[in-house]
C-alpha cells in the first residue's frame, strides 16, 4: 500500500459504484477530475431531503420548510469553513463553476469593465474561464492577453509580468490545470499583480483544487473563488461563487425573479436582497446544496492532508507504471502537481487507447479536456487523462498499465 496515511483505502468501501463491474473486470474508475463518485453519505444525505423533511426553502412557516432551509443555509457555513471565507454570507450558490465564471464576467464584468480595458489569463485555462470572458470582451471591446505555458506545463511567470499594464483590470487564474494536473501558485501571481495595482481584481478557478487538498481563500488572496460540486464527490447542478462583501455589495445582480428581492412594485421598481441572496434567483438546488455540504463535511472528516498524502503517493505509482510502457509522451511534468496524467502514445491516438482501456474495465477522459487551446500549444489534439480521487488504489493504476500494455500490443 502506497498511502502512508493509516485507513484510507477502507474509506473505498464508501463508494458503492466502485464495486461494479464493467465489460466483466473490477471498475478501475480514472476520470475523477471530470467527475468523482459519490460516497454513501452524500447519496443518503440527498435521499434524505425528499424522502424526511422536503419543501422549498425561505418561503414557508410551517415545519418542513424551516427544517429545509436551515440545512440549506447551513451549508454556506460549511463551504466558509471549507475554504476559509471571511463570512458565509459572501458564499452563492450557483449551478456548476461555468455559471460562477459567468455570474461574475456577466455582473461584475459588464459593470466594472469597459472598452480598451485588459484582462490577463492563462494559457492552460478551462474553456469555462475563457469563453465567458471572449463574449464580454466581443460585446465591450475588452483585451485578453494570456500567461504563457513552458513546455513543463507550468505558468511562465516573467511572462505573465510582462502582461501586466496600467490598463489590467482582471486576471482569471486555473488553481489546479484541469488537463495537466499542474497546481499554479496562484498566490505569488495575485501577490504580483497587487502590487503592481491593488485594484487588480482576480478570479481563481478551484475547480481541481479544492478536492485535492485543503485550500485557504484568504492566504491565496484572490477576489473571487470557484468550485463545483461533482467534482468534490458531491451532487452534479451545485457549485459555489465567493466573493469578498464589498465587491458584491457593488454587483448587480446577475438574474432576476423570485427569491433575490426585497420589495418589486410596478410603480417603485425592484429592491434587492443583500450579499449571496441577491445572487440566488429562483427556487435553488435544495437537495444538492445540502448533498454538497454532506461531501465537505466527508472530506473534511478524512482529512484534507490524509487525501493529498494518499494521493501523492499513488501519483509516484502512476508515474512509475506509466514509464513501464513504451511510447508515451507525458504532459505536464511539473514539480508540484495533484494526481492528474495526461499522455499520448506514439503507436495509437488517444481515442483508439481509452476505447481497449474500456474493455479491461478502466475508465479515463480522453480529448481535449475542455482545453483546446492549451492542447494547440503543444501541437496535439487530444490526450489519454487518468485522474486519481480519494479512493484510487493501486490496483486501479495496474490496471491501467496493463491495459496500456495490451493497447500497445494490438494497435502497433
Ligand atoms: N472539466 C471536466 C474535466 O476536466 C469535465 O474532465
Amino acid at each position: 500500500m502506497v498511502g502512508v496515511v493509516a485507513g484510507i483505502e477502507s474509506y473505498r468501501a464508501d463508494f458503492p459504484i466502485l464495486s461494479h463491474e464493467v465489460n466483466g473486470k473490477a471498475l478501475a474508475y480514472l476520470d475523477s477530475a471530470s467527475s468523482a463518485q459519490k460516497p454513501e453519505v452524500v447519496i443518503k444525505a440527498y435521499k434524505s431531503i425528499y424522502e424526511n423533511n422536503y419543501a422549498n426553502i425561505h418561503r414557508g412557516l410551517y415545519h418542513f420548510s424551516q427544517v429545509t432551509t436551515e440545512k440549506y443555509e447551513s451549508v454556506r457555513k460549511t463551504v466558509k469553513r471549507f475554504i476559509n471565507a471571511p463570512s458565509a454570507d459572501e458564499v452563492i450558490f450557483t449551478r456548476n463553476t461555468t455559471e460562477a465564471i459567468n455570474l461574475v464576467a456577466s455582473s461584475w464584468g459588464q459593470k466594472f469593465l469597459s472598452a480598451g480595458d485588459e484582462i490577463i489569463i492563462s494559457g492552460m485555462e478551462h474553456h469555462a474561464n475563457i469563453v465567458p470572458w471572449q463574449l464580454l470582451a466581443e460585446k465591450i471591446g475588452l483585451v485578453i492577453k494570456v500567461i504563457p505555458v513552458l513546455d513543463d506545463g507550468t505558468l511562465d511567470f516573467e511572462g505573465f509580468k510582462a502582461l501586466l499594464s496600467s490598463k489590467t483590470k482582471f486576471i482569471g487564474l486555473v488553481h489546479v490545470s484541469n488537463a495537466l494536473g499542474t497546481v499554479n501558485d496562484v498566490k505569488s501571481i495575485i501577490n504580483e499583480a497587487k502590487d503592481f495595482y491593488s485594484d487588480i481584481k482576480v478570479l481563481v478557478d478551484g475547480s481541481q483544487s479544492v478536492v485535492h487538498s485543503s485550500v485557504d481563500i484568504q492566504d491565496i488572496g484572490c477576489d473571487f473563488f470557484c468550485f463545483t460540486g461533482h467534482k468534490v464527490y458531491g451532487p452534479n447542478g451545485v457549485g459555489v461563487l465567493w466573493a469578498k462583501a464589498e465587491i458584491l455589495d457593488e454587483m448587480p445582480p446577475y438574474q432576476g425573479g423570485g427569491d433575490m428581492i426585497e420589495t418589486v412594485s410596478f410603480e417603485q421598481g425592484t429592491t434587492f436582497k443583500s450579499g449571496a441572496a441577491k445572487f440566488e434567483a429562483g427556487t435553488p438546488a435544495i437537495a444538492e446544496v445540502i448533498a454538497l455540504g454532506a461531501a465537505l463535511d466527508y472530506m473534511s472528516a478524512i482529512g484534507m492532508e490524509n487525501i493529498a498524502v494518499h494521493e501523492a503517493g499513488l501519483l509516484k505509482v502512476l508515474n512509475e507504471g506509466l514509464q513501464s510502457v513504451e511510447g508515451l509522451n507525458i504532459y505536464g511534468t511539473a514539480a508540484n502537481k495533484v494526481g492528474v496524467v495526461s499522455f499520448t502514445a506514439d503507436w495509437a491516438h488517444a481515442s483508439d487507447i481509452a476505447m481497449i482501456l474500456d474493455q479491461c474495465g478502466v475508465a479515463v477522459r480522453t480529448g481535449h479536456h475542455c482545453c483546446m487551446p492549451l492542447m494547440e500549444r503543444f501541437g496535439i489534439d487530444a490526450t489519454v487523462r487518468a485522474s486519481l480521487g480519494l479512493y484510487s488504489n493501486e490496483n486501479d493504476i495496474e490496471a491501467l498499465v496493463s491495459g496500456l500494455k495490451k493497447a500497445k500490443e494490438m494497435l502497433s
